[in-house]
């Protein structure tokens, strides 16, 4: 079992996010979904640990999304796979509102939404080793050079992930950004509970299961490549 991070408690460490909550406008639609649906497919900020058979009420696979945006691959994968749990995080309220309502719309049973920081949900609510595949598409690659501390892959996060993953779990990334998908690559592969799923060592085909996100059409968009990395834990 990969050991507890160092320097959790670190006051210089937790005020480095991975992202600025932005005052995104929220539609009558989405205001709704906050009102009437949260309460089925929610789950509150009270900082308790999880207890995941209760949660989905029952014993599944687990798929854990990071920033899900808009939700649209979350509930693609979950619509797709009903013997699977998917649980996502997201800090954007109206991105959560958005997979609220397609989650009204597919009727899904399957999915729970966490809207609070993933990185403070990974540490302090996720149980050790009890995630089958975490997925993390198209983090946002903070370009410039003084921004590179807030990406959210550091060695920490991927150590953090490896220790919530079951044993054969697989982390699965995703990024339009060359010099963030060099990043996540060599901060993986450093990670002695991971081996990398590539034959080649590196990146690995794009799984046929990942659904196109609007961040991947917005790069397909701008000409930019797509990275794929999985890793598995040992
Ligand atoms: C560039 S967007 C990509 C969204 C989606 N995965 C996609 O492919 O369309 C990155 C998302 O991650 C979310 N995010 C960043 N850091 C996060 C964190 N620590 N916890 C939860 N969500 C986070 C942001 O709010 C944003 O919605």
């Amino acid at each position: 079992m990969p050991p507890a991070e160092e320097g959790e408690s670190s006051p210089y460490r937790r005020a480095i996010r991975s992202f600025v909550v932005r005052a995104g406008r929220m539609t009558s639609a989405q205001q709704r979904a906050w009102r009437e649906l949260w309460p089925r497919w929610g789950i509150g900020n009270d900082g308790a640990p999880f207890d995941l058979v209760a949660m989905f009420g029952r014993d599944a696979p687990l798929t854990l999304e990071v920033g899900f945006g808009n939700g649209e691959s979350l509930i693609a994968l979950a619509a797709a796979h009903p013997a699977r749990n998917y649980l996502g995080l997201e800090v954007h309220p109206p991105g959560v509102g958005h997979l609220l309502l397609r989650c009204e719309a597919e009727g899904v049973s399957n999915v729970r939404i966490v809207c609070d920081d993933a990185v403070d949900v990974l540490r302090q609510r996720v149980p050790d080793a009890s995630i089958d595949e975490l997925l993390l598409y198209f983090p946002d690659p903070w370009p410039k050079k003084r921004h590179h501390k807030r990406r959210i892959v550091q060695p920490a996060f991927v150590e953090l992930v490896a220790r919530k993953l079951v044993p054969g779990g697989v982390l699965r990334m995703a990024t339009d950004w060359q010099p963030y998908a060099e990043h996540m690559l060599a901060t993986a592969s450093a990670c002695p509970w991971l081996r990398n799923e590539s034959p080649t060592g590196d990146f690995v085909a794009r799984p046929g299961s990942r659904p196109v996100t609007r961040f991947e059409r917005r790069g397909q968009r701008l000409g930019h490549g797509v990275w794929d990395l999985a890793f598995r834990r040992r």
